[in-house]
C-alpha cells in the first residue's frame, strides 16, 4: 500500500509510541493526513506534538475510543487506523485493572465496528510481546506469530483480548487488518513510570533506581523509531489477516544489566541500585522471534541497546522540563503508592 496520500487516523497518538509514530509518519510523507485521537490520560501529553500542532496535514481529536458516536463521525473520512491507545503500565494494571479491561478490550471493538461501518482500506492494531505469557532463560527460545496467547498480568490479559477481537474482525467481517506484536520500546517521550526512563530521571534527581527483585527479569529492547519503521513496512507490504512479530537487535539482557549500563553512561555507581519488592506474577523474559518479518518484510532494527541507551539519557537530559513537569505532578502520588516513599 502506498502511504501518502491516505487519511491517517492514530489512536493513543499523544502517548510515548504514538508520539513517535506521527513525527515519522510527517517527516516522511508530504502528502498525508493524520488525525489524532487521543482521550489524554496521565500518560498523553501534548508536548510530545508541539513541533507539529500546527502543521496543516496534523489534526488533533481529544476523545475516547470507547466513544461510539464520535468515533464513527471521525472514521467518516478516514483510510488507515493505526491503533495504538490504550492502558499500558503492568504496575498500574495490578493495582486497577478495570480501565484496562474497557479501554484495551471494548475501545478497540468500537474502533474495529466503525472501521467496518465506514470500509476502511487498513486497520493496523499494535500489540504487545506480553500477551504470548513468560519464557524461560533459555535463549534458544523465543516468541513468533504461532506462539499460544498466555498472558499473565490484567494489562497483558486486556492486550491480549482485543488482539482476538481484530483477528474476529478480519474472519467473520472480512475487515482488512495487520497486527504486530513488540517488545519493549524505549526511547524520547516515554513516560518515566517505565524502567528506562524511570532509571535516567530517578538518577539525574539523585534518587536511586528501584530494581524488582533480583534484577535477573530480560526484555526484549526496541528502539522507538525501529518499530515504527517496523509498522510502516507493515502498512506498505503485509499481508492482511496477518501478524507480525517485531523484535530488538538483543534480547538477553537483564534487567540489573540494562540499569547497570544506564549507570556506566551517566557516570554513577552501583550504589544507585536498591533491589525492592518483586512485581507480583512477574514475566521472566521476553524474547521475540523476527523472523517472518526480516523475510517477508525486509524488517530490520537497526540500534542496539548501548546506542539507545546514550540518546535516550542525551533525551532526558535535554528535556528536563518535559519530565520534571510530569514527576511534579500527580504522577507522585503513583509514584509512593508503587515505591512506598518520595
Ligand atoms: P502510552 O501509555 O505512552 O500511551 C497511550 C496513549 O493512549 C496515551 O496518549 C493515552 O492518553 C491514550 N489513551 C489511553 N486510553 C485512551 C482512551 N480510552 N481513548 C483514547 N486514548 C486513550 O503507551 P505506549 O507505550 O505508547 O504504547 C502504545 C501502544 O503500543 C499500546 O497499545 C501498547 O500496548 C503497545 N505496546 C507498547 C510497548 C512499549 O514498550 N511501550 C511495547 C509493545 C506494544
Ligand atoms: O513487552 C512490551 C511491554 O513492555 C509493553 O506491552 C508495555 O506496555 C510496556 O509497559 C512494557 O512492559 P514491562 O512491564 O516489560 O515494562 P516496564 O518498563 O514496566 O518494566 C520493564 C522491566 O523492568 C520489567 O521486568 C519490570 C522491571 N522494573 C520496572 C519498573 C517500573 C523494575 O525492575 N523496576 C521498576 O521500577
Amino acid at each position: 500500500m502506498e502511504l501518502n496520500n491516505l487519511t491517517f487516523l492514530i489512536t493513543g497518538g499523544a502517548g510515548f509510541i504514538g508520539s513517535n509514530f506521527i513525527h515519522y509518519l510527517l517527516r516522511k510523507y508530504s502528502q498525508i493526513k493524520v488525525i489524532n485521537l487521543d482521550k489524554l490520560t496521565y500518560a498523553g501529553n501534548l508536548e510530545n506534538l508541539k513541533s507539529v500542532k500546527d502543521d496543516p496535514r496534523y489534526r488533533f481529536v481529544k476523545g475516547d475510543i470507547r466513544d461510539a458516536k464520535l468515533v464513527d463521525k471521525i472514521m467518516e473520512k478516514v483510510d488507515v487506523v493505526v491503533h495504538f491507545a490504550a492502558e499500558t503500565h503492568v504496575d498500574r494494571s495490578i493495582m486497577e485493572p478495570a480501565a484496562f479491561v474497557t479501554t484495551n478490550v471494548v475501545g478497540t471493538q468500537v474502533l474495529l465496528a466503525a472501521a467496518l461501518r465506514h470500509k476502511i482500506k487498513r486497520f493496523h492494531h499494535i500489540s504487545t510481546d506480553e500477551v504470548f505469557g513468560s519464557l524461560p532463560l533459555n535463549p534458544k527460545l523465543r516468541f513468533n506469530e504461532k506462539t499460544p496467547l498466555r498472558p499473565n498480568s490484567p494489562y497483558s490479559a486486556s492486550k491480549a483480548g482485543a488482539d482476538l477481537l481484530v483477528r474476529a474482525y478480519f474472519k467473520t467481517y472480512g475487515l482488512p487488518v495487520t497486527v504486530t506484536n513488540t517488545s519493549n520500546n524505549y526511547g524520547p517521550y516515554q513516560f518515566p513510570e517505565k524502567l528506562i526512563p524511570l532509571a535516567i530521571t530517578n538518577l539525574l534527581e539523585g534518587k536511586k533506581v528501584p530494581v524488582y527483585g533480583r534484577g535477573i527479569n530480560v526484555r526484549d529492547w526496541l528502539w522507538v523509531e525501529d518499530h515504527c519503521r517496523g509498522i510502516e513496512l507493515v502498512l506498505q507490504k503485509g499481508k492482511v489477516g496477518e501478524t507480525y512479530c517485531l523484535g530488538g537487535p538483543e534480547d538477553m539482557i537483564n534487567n540489573l544489566e540494562v540499569v547497570k549500563r544506564i549507570l556506566r553512561i551517566m557516570g554513577k555507581d552501583e550504589e544507585s541500585i536498591e533491589l525492592v519488592k518483586d512485581r507480583p506474577g512477574h514475566d521472566l523474559r521476553y524474547a521475540i522471534d523476527s523472523t517472518k518479518a526480516e523475510k517477508e518484510l525486509g524488517y530490520q532494527p537497526e540500534v542496539h541497546l548501548d546506542e539507545g541507551l546514550e540518546r535516550t539519557v542525551e533525551w532526558y537530559k535535554e528535556n528536563r522540563d518535559w519530565w520534571q513537569k510530569i514527576k511534579s505532578g500527580k504522577y507522585k502520588s503513583y509514584y509512593e503508592r508503587q515505591y512506598g516513599k518520595k
